[in-house]
């Protein structure tokens, strides 16, 4: 007879709760916010330049635009890859809504294309099919961390005429064909999320190698003012003139938020050798497990990983996903569900969009979860995520 799991009544794998993300702040985290919080800039100092350095330094991009959050990072790369009404905008389901939200924000349409079924990052070949006179622009995002197809997917955005967006929300660190992601799209955007490889509680920003593109989003993100003479459409008036020049937003960060995202980069390289550690410790434990798929990583990618998906094989199981995931919580792993595809949303639905549209994407959003996977997790708690996975397998298993 099989063990008896903790939601049939079985004792659960922990006794305390393990979530699926969580952040890593040291003292040198907080002597950072603190020494910001002691001086005269809370915003608009010089924390925010010196950030913008660092993730140049740390990206190879020539530019970075630092922002509130990876929401507003987005937003404004689609303002300035001139993303407007009648336009529309091919990204993947398999994503935060922000992906597709930016294009709505500008008044554009969210075009959805399909996924690989193994990488589970948005499909080349399906972004060719979306293409249509009205594509402006493609927002590709490194799911999980992994890089998309960057080379197949640029040279599509050039045969096309589109400006390519990498959302690296989830892939700050990671490397495509050895250059780190950040400096290979015409633009890139990050998040500082606290449940992303670094945080700043909140955090955007937005990468470049394009200088008018630079100069462009530096105005968007402060309500469209510059204060650059050549960039005026008016004479100054005297030494306290600024111009409006165009409509931008504030989604400027704080300086205390800035100090904190650059005092995390300092460890960005602990953070990953972890990350990369605990995937392999969980590829390990489960690659002879036929119930169980793992994402397929392409080679051009050097992974640093937000998520860890467990894909199930369902056909093998007596049970569905939604059986599995509340078993997992009950047996105290906290796990989530990355991603609903984003048009399966009500808002989406509203607007038109419906059900079949990414056969690959919906079969995926079938069988997921994202099992804990942040750098502070003991390596007790990653056998007790492998010891629940392999204890619900064991249970649900056809026979
Ligand atoms: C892929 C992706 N894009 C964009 C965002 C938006 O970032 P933020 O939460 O910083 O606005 C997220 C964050 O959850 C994300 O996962």
């Amino acid at each position: 007879m099989s063990e008896l799991i903790a939601i049939k009544g079985g004792s659960p794998v922990r006794e305390t709760p393990l979530g699926y993300g969580k952040q890593y702040i040291d003292d040198a985290d907080i002597e950072a916010v603190v020494k910001v919080l002691k001086s005269d800039f809370l915003t608009c100092g010089p924390s925010i330049g010196s950030l913008e350095r660092k993730l140049c330094e740390v990206t190879g991009a020539k530019y970075a635009v630092a922002v509130s959050n990876g929401t507003a990072a987005l937003h404004i790369a689609c303002m300035a890859a001139g993303v407007g009404p009648g336009d529309e905008v091919i990204t993947t389901p398999i994503t935060f809504a922000a992906s597709a939200n930016c294009a709505l924000y500008c008044g554009a349409k969210p075009v959805f294309a399909d996924i690989n079924p193994e990488t589970y990052n948005i499909s080349p070949a399906s972004i060719r099919e979306k293409i249509t006179p009205a594509t402006k622009a493609v927002v590709a995002v490194d799911f999980t961390g992994q890089a998309v197809e960057l080379d197949e997917i640029r040279e599509i955005c050039k045969e096309n005429n589109l400006i390519l967006i990498e959302d690296a929300a989830h892939s700050l660190g990671t490397l495509y064909n050895g250059k780190p992601v950040g400096s290979i799209a015409d633009m890139t955007t990050f998040s500082f999320h606290p449940v992303k490889t670094v945080t700043g509680g909140e955090g955007g920003a937005v990468t470049t190698n394009d200088e008018e593109t630079y100069r462009k989003l530096l105005r968007l993100r402060a309500h469209g003012v510059t204060r650059v003479q050549e960039e005026m459409k008016n004479t100054s008036h005297g030494g306290w003139y600024y111009e409006q020049t165009e409509l931008g937003y504030n989604y400027r960060i704080t300086d205390f938020q800035a100090a904190l995202i650059e005092s995390q980069l300092g460890k960005l390289p602990l953070f990953q050798k972890r990350r990369k550690e605990i995937v392999k410790t969980y590829n390990e434990a489960f690659k002879d497990i036929p119930e169980i798929l793992i994402q397929k990583e392409i080679a051009e990618s050097d992974t640093t990983r937000h998520l860890y998906i467990l894909r199930l094989d369902l056909s093998a199981l007596n049970c569905n996903r939604k059986e599995f995931f509340d078993a997992m919580q009950a047996e105290n792993i906290k796990v989530q569900v990355h991603y609903i595809p984003v048009y399966y949303h009500s808002h989406y639905e509203s607007l038109g969009y419906e059900k079949g549209l990414c056969p690959h994407a919906e079969k995926l959003y079938d069988e997921i979860m994202s099992l804990p996977l942040f750098y502070s997790m003991t390596d007790k708690d990653v056998a007790d995520v492998i010891e629940a996975t392999k204890k619900l397998i064991r249970y649900y298993k056809k026979k």
